[in-house]
């Protein structure tokens, strides 16, 4: 699925800070990948690159076989629509659309039809048991009930890979077990997951666990 070599991020000009200092790491389809590392270890670059959504300062990145380099940023942010889904700490939804709205969101700007917008997000609302709720706001809403709609928000397009960028971190460790367990569900029905997370109990119940620490993979991955 996404094959990084030598992968390294530097921000800023003035003074440059190396976040990612050489990652390299295979990741193959239907993977479930735990990356753990400390606060400001450079697991949200690490993230934001696997998911298209940054480019590497120097490094090679393969997504499905295709070396990102080589692609233009229309077709990157094509790539990402339609096998990418993204979840996040803070879930990210919009405070003013219900809950059904916000899941069809991704199809809208996909101009995908109403109708069948509305069959879709139904259907991703009842994968996370939230289809009682669909005319409730945000607020209206838990934390855990929030990333479920985040969660069905990131399923509407199919996407192969879901990548989740510590989705328990807000959540009490009961209702951040539920959502993991949805990742869990999501992995055997043949998603590659990939899940940061600070979590080390949950971080245990995933197969592929790597550590980053400094900007550099410090057990598991390739060498
Ligand atoms: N856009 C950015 N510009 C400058 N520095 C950044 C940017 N994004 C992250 N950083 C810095 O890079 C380091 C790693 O950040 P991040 O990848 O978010 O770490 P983590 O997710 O492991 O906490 C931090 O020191 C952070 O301040
Ligand atoms: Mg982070």
């Amino acid at each position: 699925m996404i094959s990084l070599s030598a992968i390294r991020k530097t921000y800023g000009m003035e003074q440059p800070l190396e976040v990612l200092r050489g990652v390299s790491l295979e990741i193959p389809d239907n993977d479930f990948l735990a990356i753990v590392g400390p606060s400001g270890s450079g697991k949200s670059t690490l993230l934001h690159i696997m998911g298209l959504l940054d480019r590497p300062t120097s490094g090679e990145l393969h997504f499905e076989g295709k070396n990102v380099a080589q692609l233009s940023d229309d077709e990157l942010s094509g790539l990402r629509g339609s096998s990418i889904g993204f979840v996040f700490q803070s879930f990210h939804l919009i405070s003013h659309l219900s809950t059904l709205e916000n899941v069809e969101l991704p199809l809208f700007y996909l101009r995908v039809p109403p109708g069948k917008r509305r069959e879709i997000a139904r259907e991703c609302l009842h994968r996370v048991q939230m289809d009682h709720r669909e005319k409730h706001l945000p607020t209206q809403l838990s934390g855990g009930e929030c990333q479920r709609v985040a969660i069905a928000r990131s399923l509407v397009t199919h996407p192969p890979l879901i990548l989740a960028d510590e989705p328990t971190g807000n959540l009490d460790t009961k209702t951040g077990s539920e959502i993991f367990r949805i990742f869990t569900d999501l992995h055997e029905e043949g998603h590659t997951v990939v899940i940061i997370t600070h979590d080390r109990g949950l971080a245990a119940r995933v197969p592929h666990r790597v550590g980053i620490m400094d900007g550099l993979i410090v057990d598991g991955g390739a060498a």
